[in-house]
């Protein structure tokens, strides 16, 4: 089968299947503020790290549209254009089920700390919390905003790049070699449709001399 982009109903795909076909994608749990204090955390799985020198990271936002028809933009990508900064926590699989409350649309004013029952800790290089629970988190400087090519309805998503300062990892996930053990807190990932999938068994291949 091979299709044009937007035609899977056509071609007898009841949903499009573009996520389950780019998958697992990691999920890049975005904890910002607001100029005005408020806290916000929500998880975006159009993420992913895009460099290492220099290390950083992206996500892609879309736009909400109102009950009016307008567009407007999240608050995770209100608060970075605002303040700056942002940080990606990384969701354990024992934390999925907060990920998951913390996606609940929310009014600007409510933290999604408090919705999902989880605590903020002050980071170290930026003014975003970071999710005190998190096994790992990246605390980033925004680069740049990209704004996406408008769909039909003529609203667009905005892809935000943001350079990685400081990385922080519970010391119980280092090995004795240094290296930090995933198994020891089974990442999720994000798969297509509702599904999602746990990193809970890893295995070496070394590349070819
Ligand atoms: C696992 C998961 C991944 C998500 N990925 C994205 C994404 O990549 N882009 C996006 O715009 N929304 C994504 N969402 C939806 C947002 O989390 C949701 O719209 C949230 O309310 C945005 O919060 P905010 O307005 O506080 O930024 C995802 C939701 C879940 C549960």
């Amino acid at each position: 089968m091979f299709f044009a982009i937007d035609t899977h109903k056509e071609n007898g795909l009841a949903f499009n299947p573009l996520k389950a076909i780019v998958s697992p994608r990691p999920i890049g749990w975005i904890s910002s503020i607001s100029k005005d204090g408020i806290h916000n955390l929500a998880p975006y799985s159009f993420f992913n790290a895009v460099s290492e020198t220099p290390a950083m990271v992206a996500f892609s936002s879309s736009p909400q549209s109102a009950s009016d028809g307008t567009a407007s933009h999240k608050d995770s990508v209100k608060n970075i254009e605002e303040v700056g900064d942002f940080v990606v926590n990384i969701v354990s699989a024992e934390l999925l089920d907060a990920m998951n409350i913390s996606s609940a649309s929310v009014a600007h004013d409510v933290s999604e700390f408090d919705t999902a029952k989880l605590t903020p800790k002050p980071s170290h290089f930026v003014t975003s919390p970071h999710v005190a629970e998190a096994p790992c988190y990246l605390e980033c400087k925004l680069w740049k905003i990209l704004d996406l090519p408008a769909s039909a309805t003529g609203a667009h998503s905005k892809l935000v790049f943001g350079e990685i300062l400081g990385i922080g990892i519970d010391d119980a996930l280092i090995t004795d070699a240094g290296k930090i053990d995933v198994t020891r807190f089974k990442p999720a990932a994000r798969l297509g449709y509702k599904d999602y999938a746990i990193i809970d068994e890893v295995f070496e291949l070394s590349r070819p001399d």
